[in-house]
């Protein structure tokens, strides 16, 4: 039986470990507290944080991690993780669909598109969900969920990562499925050497594309006010919407 890719964190870490840079991303989301928040920003939290891989970084620059998933092993490996650095997080096992801390926190972000949604619905949902729980003022940074390029809608890549005798391959896939309902089937395919001993893991996801100029329609119904987009994680260089670029990250604001 093939296990799911978000059930083994372990080896999730060591897949997707070559496609970040860690630091640079960490210090654009410290650059756009500093200059867009309108809330003193003492918390982060990471929707759909997963194994948490900005744990370390975040607390060094003086924030408050806290993790929300779905998936209790991955918020059990975060914690683990992070007691393992000596650093205090706080977790919310939640639907990111569906949720309300009981604390605001003063700054959101997703990496990796990480917005689970079938339809323009159920984004504008999050985004009343993520409003709930985020003090006025505050940002939500998107990496990753507007797409950039028509060209990329649908690709292909393989990489490989290594981690001591671990080693990963890793296949990720994403075509569209539906036109109309802008549908996209995504396969992450991890195959595993762990030691000798050889797994796969697969991790299948139907969602829903975004393009900029709808993107800019849905903010206007929601409680955020669109403030900027970046072609990648790099503050000097802006996204304009129209020329093509690998990924956009945007920065909103809860009005
Ligand atoms: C692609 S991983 C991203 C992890 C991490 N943010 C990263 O940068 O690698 C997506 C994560 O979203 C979580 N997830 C999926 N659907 C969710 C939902 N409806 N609510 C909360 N978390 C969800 C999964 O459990 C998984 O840990």
């Amino acid at each position: 039986m093939v296990s799911k890719a978000y059930n083994n964190p372990e080896y999730y870490e060591i897949a997707l470990s070559s496609l970040r840079n860690v630091k640079k991303e960490v210090d654009f989301l410290d650059k756009a507290a500093k200059k867009y928040s309108k809330v003193k920003v003492y918390s982060m939290m990471e929707i759909g944080c997963g194994n948490s891989p900005y744990v370390e970084e975040i607390s060094k620059k003086g924030y408050q991690f806290v993790g929300l998933d779905l998936n209790k092993r991955m918020l059990d490996f975060s914690k683990t993780k992070a007691k393992k650095k000596e650093v205090d997080i706080k977790t919310a096992y939640a639907n990111m669909l569906n949720f309300k801390l009981k604390e605001k926190v003063d700054f959101c972000f997703v990496l990796f598109g990480s917005i689970y949604r079938k339809n323009h619905e159920e984004f504008l949902q999050h985004l009343k969900c993520v409003s709930n729980s985020l003090k006025k003022g505050g940002l939500y940074v998107l990496h990753m969920v507007i797409e950039g390029d028509v060209n990329e809608i649908e690709g292909k890549f393989i990489d490989y990562s290594k981690r001591g005798n671990i080693k990963v391959k890793v296949e990720y896939e994403k075509r569209v499925i539906d036109i109309s309902r802008q549908l996209l089937q995504e396969n992450l395919t991890l195959f595993v050497n762990d030691n000798g001993k050889k797994i796969k893991l697969f991790e299948p996801n139907i969602y829903n594309f975004i393009l900029p100029q709808e993107f800019k329609l849905m903010i206007k119904q929601s409680d955020f006010e669109f403030l900027d987009w970046f072609d990648g994680f790099n503050i000097n260089k802006k996204f304009d919407g129209l020329r093509k670029c690998e990924y956009v990250v945007c920065i909103l604001r809860k009005k």
